[in-house]
């Protein structure tokens, strides 16, 4: 139900608000809507009748980054328009919650209940991989297992950061939870579901099987479906979103979610909160580009929160070569990405890629709120890393910093090193590196890692549901 009333869909856009105040229709008494931006300010609605929930007592509202509607329940698009929702969170400045984990950050996380795990980013000031580029103030933002500096992310990636908050989002409702993945984003779900008893259905590609092990013995919560071998992470979506569209499914939502870019978003809050202010930079490897929509996002709202400074950072956001459509259109000075020259015959180029994880076909890029904007927004740059350079850097920062790291990881330290090669950053810089996966080595010595087995194959994203449901 609506908690507007008068407004069938939940959503009263702000023009509309401020048509109503002009006209003098709404007025002290009345509680106003006083003014929202695209980025974060604070509505205040009209007063409902008892027994609903006062707006007021919300923890966050949906604000369109297209149109400025806002929306006072969880949904996953606009009524107007395909521009992405943001979360406008009431409480303007972040006040660290006194527990391990990304619960610690849980004012901007929109979830009632604080997130109760040691898993969550650690940012620690860096050395001797600093030393080598010649950066006074490189801070390394490690998303994995690395217990030694307080990395508990037993999964290994930042996308545990995403799976925490999504899935404490239904529980206690009958709903599974329905996602497609190449893997890390697909066993951070299911080491998450199988803890909290929520259940998943995860569509993985078969390049994708590999990584699909988590720390505890799997449980009946999760239902995993390997497609065929000519399918790559697209056709997992494809699939994903006929299996979601029945009853008690919910689609995950990807970079609609909220919850997701929102959980990616605390990496660069972690960072800020080291710091004690905003970084000039952020480096980051990408496939979808949602944590670097998340980063811009925490960015914005560290800026309202006035403590961290007001410039925001300049997003640095990697690809591997030679799949790298995001980078093709930014390079051309599009909007919008044109498959035929930004990634012709896909496929064969994803086979071809190091962190085949970065590949994905549908980024959101020329979303409203998207990679583009946020790219613009920030002066941002895009990067093309070589395999070559990727294993480089893989080795690089493995020797100096000693933890292991995943290959997507390995492509934004790349980027680091041309960025600093091309005077992109000046050594006095804060600059925040997101390692956005690592520490399985690390992991594999204190604990026992389970395979989990598919419960159903499906050869192609039109299979009949009832074969592999
Ligand atoms: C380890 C790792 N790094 C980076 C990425 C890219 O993340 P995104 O493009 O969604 O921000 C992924 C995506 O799966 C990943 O698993
Ligand atoms: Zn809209």
């Amino acid at each position: 139900m609506s908690l507007l009333r008068g407004c069938s869909t939940g959503c009263i856009s702000v023009s509309m608000l401020q048509k109503l105040n002009t006209a003098g229709l709404t007025g002290q008494d009345g509680g106003t809507a006083v003014t929202a931006d695209t980025s974060l300010t604070t509505s205040v609605l009209p007063v409902p009748d008892s027994g609903i929930k006062q707006p007021s007592d919300l923890k966050y509202e949906l604000v369109c980054t297209g149109c400025s509607s806002v929306y006072l329940e969880d949904r996953l698009k606009c009524d107007s328009d395909t521009a992405l929702l943001r979360t406008n969170y009431s409480k303007k400045q972040l006040e660290l919650k006194s527990v391990p984990g990304m619960g610690r950050f849980h004012d901007w996380l929109p979830v009632n209940d604080i997130i109760k795990t040691d898993s969550g980013p650690v940012t620690f000031k860096s050395t001797e991989l600093a030393a080598e580029l010649g950066l006074n103030n490189l801070y390394i933002s490690f998303n994995g297992y690395w217990p030694e500096k307080g990395g508990f992310i037993k999964t290994c990636s930042f996308k545990e950061l995403e799976a925490f908050p999504t899935i404490g989002k239904l529980m206690g409702s009958q709903k599974s939870l329905v996602l497609a993945s190449a893997g890390n984003t697909a066993r951070a779900f299911a080491h998450v579901a199988a803890m909290k008893g929520v259940r998943v259905y995860i569509v993985v590609p078969a390049s994708g099987m590999a990584r699909m092990w988590i720390p505890e013995e799997p449980n009946r919560n999760i239902h995993v479906i390997q497609m065929g071998k000519n399918c790559d992470y697209t056709d997992s979506i494809h699939l994903a979103d006929r299996i979601a569209s029945l009853p008690d499914m919910q689609a995950e939502g990807g970079a609609r979610n909220v919850a997701r870019r929102d959980g990616m978003g605390t990496v660069l809050l972690d960072s800020a909160v080291t710091m004690k202010r905003l970084p000039d930079h952020y480096f980051q490897a990408v496939g979808s580009g949602t944590g670097g929509i998340a980063a811009w996002e925490a960015s914005l709202r560290l800026v309202d929160d006035g403590r961290f400074g007001m410039k925001l950072p300049r997003l640095h956001l990697a690809q591997n070569l030679p799949f790298a459509p995001m980078l093709n259109a930014w390079e051309a000075g599009r909007h919008d990405i044109i498959n035929e020259i930004d990634m012709p015959d896909p496929k064969k180029l994803i086979h071809e890629m190091y962190a085949d994880i970065l590949s994905n076909r549908e980024p959101p890029y020329s979303v409203g709120g998207g990679v583009y904007d946020a790219l613009c927004a920030t002066n941002g740059e895009m990067y093309g890393i070589t395999n070559n350079d990727a294993r480089k850097a893989l080795e690089l920062f493995e020797r100096l910093e000693g933890i292991d790291i995943f290959p997507p990881a390995a492509v934004a330290v790349a980027a680091l090193v041309k960025a600093v090669e091309n005077q992109e950053v000046d050594k006095d810089e804060h600059i925040s590196l997101n390692i956005t996966g690592g520490g399985l080595k690390r992991l594999e010595e204190d604990f026992t890692l389970y395979n989990i087995e598919p419960a159903a194959f499906a050869e192609n994203a039109m299979v009949p549901l009832e074969n592999i449901i």
